[in-house]
């Protein structure tokens, strides 16, 4: 019997999702806004909030769902996954008090130290931001100044980095948050591994490098993330032997510290000279990181849905021994100030090893137009980083006008780059 499946959400991730699933089941979809790329895919697509846990439910149970998948983080902290659950739907994706790992920064470190898992930096909590900023006073070092709730990956300023002492303590001072994590600032290299658990067992895929910086040099705001890439092996060309099941280890800590989660646990580290360090967890795929990681499975992603559903043991999984680069097309002026309204025209020749993702477009009668989030992304998937760079770039040749892209992305030099910044920090 053929399984149908609930795909809740209508963003890159969500279209890569789509298409890991299609091909195996009968798919239906929602989400806020209405994703063409999805909805080619799915038997039916639906406009209803992520986080509106009753329409989605009567959604699922209108189709005949056996399983579902919730996207977004909003989602889950709304208790999508709990409600689906409940109505009998098994969703692949944690329950809300699992998804804290994400959607409680305070939690999650206090979790880390309480579990006693590896790679927790130096923390405090505050709920009075006079107090926090005295701590900054005191704080021999830079640290990280963090809401604890959900700001997609907005919210945070490094002091050192990003910001003076000064300025974040009047950004503190200006803010309405009720609870801040100030932390040790880590340096070294980002990378992110996504893990798929169930039934406290955890499968593995390649680690991905994402790129939060708005411009070209790693310059600018932090986005949600503007592209990212993955190398023909698990690991990345800057870190070294070890790094890889380091990382591994802390993500094996937290699956056996939390017996009831299910879906995917996304590790966000940062490679110091002291070997990976926590940054952060996310209770779901990775945008752009997803779109990465599926198009490289070859393992039917439905496969690892059943076998948590059923309480069997998850399958192993195989990836292509191929590099991936995924590259964002978004508004000009994106983040702070996006312009939304120009027209998405690209095609991408799918047969040459490159996909296009849609994410937050305006499905329009005369055609799609862009909003003021993310618009599309195109993922090279070649035989080396260098060679799927090369790929996306063609995708993007007739991206049109009214985007920004990153175009250093996967390109040789940047690469590099980070490869001499950690040999650098080793002090090779
Ligand atoms: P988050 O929302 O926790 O993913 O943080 C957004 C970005 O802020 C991360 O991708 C890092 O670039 C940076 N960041 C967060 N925490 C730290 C930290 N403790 N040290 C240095 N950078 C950090
Ligand atoms: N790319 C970062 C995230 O999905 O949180």
């Amino acid at each position: 019997m053929s399984e149908t499946v609930l795909l809740v959400g209508g963003g890159g991730r969500e279209h890569a999702i789509a298409r890991a699933l299609a091909p195996d089941c009968d798919l239906y979809a929602c989400a806020s806004n209405r994703n063409p790329g999805i909805a080619a895919l799915a038997e039916g697509f639906e406009t209803i909030s992520e986080t509106d846990a009753e329409d989605i439910v009567a959604y699922a149970e209108s189709v005949g769902a056996t399983l579902a998948v919730v996207g977004p983080e909003s989602g889950l902290a709304a208790g999508v996954a709990d409600a689906l659950d409940d109505a009998g739907v098994y969703t692949f994706g944690p329950q809300a008090a699992e998804a804290r790992i994400e959607t409680d920064k305070a939690f999650q470190r206090q979790f880390m130290r309480d579990e006693e898992i590896p790679g927790n930096p130096d923390f405090a909590t505050f709920d009075d931001m006079e107090a926090a900023c005295d701590y900054i006073d005191d704080y021999d070092g830079d640290l990280a100044v963090k809401p604890a709730g959900l700001t997609g990956g907005k919210g945070v300023k490094v002091i050192g980095d990003q910001v003076t002492p000064e300025e974040a303590k009047a950004y503190l001072r200006d803010s309405d948050y009720e609870r801040v994590v100030l932390e040790e600032r880590l340096v070294g290299e980002e990378f992110t591994i996504q893990a798929f658990v169930a039934d406290g067992e955890f499968r593995v895929s390649p680690a991905v490098q994402d790129h939060k910086r708005a411009y070209e040099g790693d310059e600018g705001p932090n986005t949600g993330g503007m592209g990212s890439y993955t190398d023909v092996t698990p690991s990345l060309p800057f870190m070294a032997d070890g790094d890889y099941e380091a990382a591994v280890e802390v993500i094996e800590a937290v699956v056996e510290a939390l017996p009831e989660y299910k879906g995917i646990l996304y590790g966000q580290f940062m490679l110091t000279t002291e070997g990976p360090k926590v940054i952060e967890f996310n209770a779901r795929f990775g945008d752009p990181e997803a779109m990465n990681t599926l198009p490289v499975l070859e393992t039917p992603f439905i496969d690892v849905l059943t076998a948590a559903r059923e309480g069997e043991s998850l399958p192993e999984l195989d990836f292509a021994e191929a590099a991936t680069v995924c590259k964002y097309a978004v508004p000009e002026g994106y983040p702070t100030d996006p312009e939304a309204g120009a027209e998405i025209t690209v095609e991408v020749d799918e047969d040459a090893d490159a996909l296009l993702f849609y994410a937050s477009v305006d499905d329009r009668e005369d055609g799609l137009y862009t909003t003021t989030s993310r618009s599309f992304a195109v993922v090279g998937v070649a035989d080396s980083i260098a060679a799927a760079e090369e790929l996306a770039e063609d995708a993007l040749a007739d991206a049109g006008e009214g985007f920004h892209i990153r175009h250093d992305i996967g390109t040789a030099a940047l690469v590099q780059r980070r490869i001499d910044h950690m040999a650098e920090l080793r002090g090779e």
